[in-house]
């Protein structure tokens, strides 16, 4: 998109917004090849449906074969790179930070790619795949021994670890949430980006922005929910539309 594509308008109230919020989803990711949670089974893992490999019942039923899982899409997670459309939020939260706004970008991904890609102040609402916690009591645990048993142990109780991503049937962090809900209920202009605004509570973020007034902006190739309601619905892909909007901001 060249700059004669965003309205002056937007453009306008991004610059002066004090509080900016963002939204990602699966799509956001969609350009550096990280395949939907539906998509990812290949291979081995084709007769599992991840509904089924994703709960608690699952990996105490099989612990193993969901450690395993995980290990497999960590591994596929750790092969990509962020796209442009991870960069670019990264660029728009220093450009604003910089000049005095506060930003906030919370995700739904568990891929950890806005933070390789230089974004700060990320809240994941779904966790990230790339840590683990205890079964037990919760507790995030930065290493553990790859080569032992499996799943490892927690090395203060001995209890299973466990991916820290949020399962089916699982709540949503709590402080993860209130940050959320706090930064849509502030902002004055709020993007939803890449996220089909099907899976609560992700989805009624955009809709408490809206309610207090916020500028909200969807950047997605397809039609959602939102679309009809939004500010300004930018159809096209994260990695195109998002670098063009930055150059100009
Ligand atoms: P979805 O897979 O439901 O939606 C992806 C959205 O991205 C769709 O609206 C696509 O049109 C859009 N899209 C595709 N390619 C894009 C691109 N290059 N640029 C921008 N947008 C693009 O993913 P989410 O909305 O993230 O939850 O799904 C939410 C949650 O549902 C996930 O976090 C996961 C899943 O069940 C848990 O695992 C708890």
């Amino acid at each position: 998109m060249n700059r004669e594509s965003f309205p002056s308008e937007l453009i306008k109230a991004v610059r002066s917004a004090e509080r900016v919020a963002v939204l990602t989803g699966a799509g956001v990711s969609a350009e550096s090849g990280v395949p939907t949670f539906r998509e990812a089974q290949t291979g081995l893992w084709l007769k599992y449906k991840p509904e089924e490999l994703a709960t608690a019942e699952a990996f105490l039923r099989d612990p193993l074969m969901v450690w395993e899982w995980y290990a497999w899409r960590r591994g596929r997670v750790e092969d990509v790179q962020p796209n442009p459309g991870h960069v670019a939020l990264a660029q728009l939260e220093k450009i604003l930070t910089e000049r005095g706004s506060n930003f906030t970008l919370i995700t739904q991904n568990v891929d950890g790619l806005h933070q390789r890609a230089g974004s700060r102040n990320v809240v994941e609402l779904h966790g990230n795949i790339r840590r683990v916690k205890c079964f037990d009591e919760g507790i995030v645990v930065n290493t553990w021994d790859d080569d032992g048993e499996r799943p490892p142990r927690c090395p203060h109780c001995g209890a299973m670890l466990r991916p820290d991503v949020v399962w089916f049937g699982e709540n949503l962090p709590i402080h993860a949430l209130q940050k959320a809900y706090q930064a849509a209920e502030l902002c004055g202009v709020f993007f939803s980006v890449g996220t089909s605004g099907l899976v609560q509570p992700a989805a009624s973020l955009p809709m408490l922005a809206l309610a207090q007034q916020a500028i909200v902006i969807e950047v997605n190739p397809q039609e959602t929910p939102l679309t009809s309601s939004a500010t300004y619905a930018l159809m096209g892909k994260s990695g195109e539309v998002l670098p063009g909007l930055v150059a100009v901001i």
